[in-house]
């Protein structure tokens, strides 16, 4: 085995939140680079971990009436319990309050001082807290707003330690000059350089008005100062490795990637590249920043309770079809939008139809013709073509890994089942047996083998679940060794006899995510007199009407075709609804707080289309959309499927 290494990273985990499916897919696409690695041949270390100083997490933990370690060890520990459950196959679960993180941190610190990147003065300027990031007033909106998430920031004026982060701007455009991978993708490489072209400002790097920190070291008796947030998470890729303190692991050290979101690149492009070279330490190869997921095509959050539960859709639809869909789904980098069809279309198609089908085509065939045997030996004679170009397919996979180019991997890795199912409809094994021709249908059998079992070693660090349950039907368990037979090198599957086993990719039919709703309040009286138009009260004192009554409620599909905010309202939207009509509904909403105009566009909605117009803030609004509010916010009655605009509902 090489021993070559590969050092894998996920971002450290904000602890004032439970997990949802962005920090799902951050993990899970590392979890897929480690187990590619260690399934290589690479001496792997994979890391993740929970980020918990830092003044938003003592705010959580102040609100819940907690002190910031009760909190930071709660949640912790839910992150952690979920890559449990999930498999995530960590080296490592790091948590910046650890005592040999922390001593890290402070090596680091006095070494950047010893090389004279640090220096004392004030520092005047607005802090976005959610962010827990700098910034200077001619970046803010409206001269108070956070440009990144649009919080009001808090103006800051503290004795503070630089970073002379400015030193390094040369350098660092040096670096992503000559190194045009280490940062991916390659379109983001550009941004970052864009922005340093534009010149750096030193760093704040410590804080003074809370203590939820890592402290400065002792030898600079300076006690009122914790370290940036920042410093002391990014510092967590080393002190992992023991960096400052056991630096037995230090050899893994640099990372081969470090995988993040698009919205913490900055940090892990330019502010971490200095800090390491402040420390004499080598780069990392590669900066990895996959974009953002919505949800239904909104922005997922808290306040507007749309936010996707990672372990609920994994114990819905399946764990792997749950890292198969993500993975596949959206090219690495660019923005991905979870529904529930576009996962089940994943799962019944590419996963039910293409793979799911060829396992059982394979079991059917071997069982009626040949008792279960399948034999190889062969597939050469018969299928050479089928094979070169399945192994063609195969050998262009691995270079996809680390460019991080997931989902051409996977694309990539259907063609050899397209080739068995195609080959399959070709030469009609019915057809062979009634002719006689039993040698060549045996081969055919091979041949479909042969391609499920190299199809399930390199679908493995994607599907670890599954693909174990395809390589014990063939007969072989997926290692190192199979990987050297069948991926690197070219031999067909040994004689075995097929062992049957259920479907793996149960057709799913669209239904709602599993969770559980209060049951349904039936009213007991639904009788409906029609001369009786007063409503009647049921026992639980809801107000009862009769179906009629309800009728004369019209709601409608529409898809919202523009929507802007309202000047000068906190809450308003103006919207422009198609419901099937000539011109579209104008609508003006309250939903503001929850929904921004722009991930409104080409979503449906339900509209209330025959009430009276009513005017708001002089605007004149033709229908209400249908919406459900509780105490963690509001959301929209949207359908689950796409349908026509004008649809009625009832
Ligand atoms: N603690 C910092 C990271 C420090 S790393 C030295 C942090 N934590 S976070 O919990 O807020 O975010 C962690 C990761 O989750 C980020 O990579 C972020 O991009 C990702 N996501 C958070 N919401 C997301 C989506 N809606 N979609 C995709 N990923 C998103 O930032």
């Amino acid at each position: 085995m090489s021993c070559k290494k590969a050092y894998i990273t996920t971002p450290i985990y904000y602890v004032n939140d439970i997990a949802h499916i962005g920090h799902a897919y951050t993990t899970i696409i590392a979890d897929t680079l480690a187990r590619y690695s260690r399934m290589s041949g690479l001496d792997t270390f994979f890391l993740t971990g929970t980020d918990e100083h830092g003044q938003k997490i003592e705010h959580s933990a102040l609100d819940r009436g907690k002190t910031p370690q009760e909190y930071a060890d709660e949640i912790a520990a839910t992150f952690k319990t979920l890559w449990d459950d999930f498999d995530i196959s960590y080296d490592k679960f790091i948590r910046t309050t650890d005592a040999d993180h922390k001593l890290g941190v402070q090596k680091a610190f006095l070494k950047m001082k010893e090389n004279g990147d640090i220096y004392k003065d004030v520092y005047k300027g607005h802090y976005c807290i959610s962010c827990e990031t700098f910034f200077p007033k001619t970046q803010l909106v409206d001269d108070e707003f956070c440009p990144e998430c649009g919080r009001s920031t808090t103006v800051v004026e503290e004795e503070s330690y630089f970073f002379r982060l400015s030193e390094y701007q040369d350098r660092l455009l040096e670096w992503y000059e000559s190194n045009p991978d280490c940062i991916l993708p390659k379109s983001k490489r550009n941004e970052v350089i864009r922005f340093v072209e534009g010149g750096l400002d030193d760093l704040s790097i410590t804080r003074t008005s809370f203590d939820w920190g890592v402290k400065l070291p002792a030898e600079l008796n300076d006690p009122k100062h914790v370290m940036y947030v920042w410093l002391d998470a990014l510092m967590n890729y080393l002190t992992a490795l023991g960096y400052g303190t056991d630096e037995s692991d230090i050899d893994y050290w640099p990372a081969r990637v470090h995988l993040i979101g698009k919205d913490i690149l900055r940090f892990h492009a330019i502010y971490w590249p200095a800090f390491l070279m402040s420390l004499d330490m080598p780069l990392p190869k590669h900066i990895a920043a996959h974009g953002w997921w919505t949800r239904d095509g909104a922005k997922m959050s808290k306040s507007k309770g749309n936010v996707v539960n990672p372990k609920e859709v994994a114990d819905a639809y399946g764990l792997d079809n749950f890292r198969y869909f993500m993975l596949r789904e959206v090219p690495f980098g660019g923005d991905g939008d979870f529904s529930q069809k576009a996962l089940i279309d994943r799962i019944n198609s590419d996963l039910g139809n293409d793979l799911g089908n060829l396992l059982n085509r394979l079991i059917g065939m071997s069982g009626k013709y040949f008792e279960g045997r399948v034999d190889s030996s062969k597939v050469s004679e018969y299928y050479q073509t089928e094979l070169d170009e399945v192994n063609d397919s195969i050998a262009k996979l691995e270079p996809f890994v680390f460019e991080m180019q997931l989902h051409r991997y996977l694309e990539e890795l259907w063609r050899p089942l397209s080739v068995a199912n195609k080959a399959i409809d070709k030469y009609q094994p019915w057809a062979m047996m009634k002719e006689g021709r039993e040698e060549e249908a045996m081969a055919l059998n091979g041949l479909i083998a042969t391609i499920l079992a190299k199809v399930s070693i390199m679908l493995y660090p994607i599907m670890p679940q599954i693909s174990p349950k395809i390589s014990s039907a063939l007969g072989f368990e997926i290692s190192h060794d199979s990987w050297s037979r069948y991926i690197t090198g070219d031999d067909v599957v040994d004689e075995f006899t097929i062992e049957k086993i259920p479907p793996l990719f149960p057709r799913i039919e669209e239904t709602l995510l599993a969770h559980v709703e209060p049951e349904e309040k039936k009213p007991k009286d639904t009788k409906k007199s029609k001369k009786d138009e007063k409503a009647k009260e049921s026992d639980e004192g809801i107000a009862l009407i009769g179906i009629d009554q309800f009728f004369q409620t019209s709601l409608k599909i529409g898809t919202v075709v523009e929507a802007e905010e309202v000047a000068k309202s906190k809450k308003l939207l103006l919207l422009q609804v198609d419901i099937g009509e000539e011109t579209p509904r104008q609508v003006v909403a309250g939903i503001k707080e929850w929904y921004s105009a722009e991930s409104l566009v080409g979503t449906q909605v339900c509209v209330v289309a025959n009430l009276k117009p009513a005017k708001l803030m002089g605007m004149k609004s033709e229908g209400m959309l249908l919406a459900a509010k509780d105490s963690s916010g509001l959301s929209l009655i949207r359908p689950e499927t796409l349908k026509a605009n004008g649809t009625d509902i009832g």
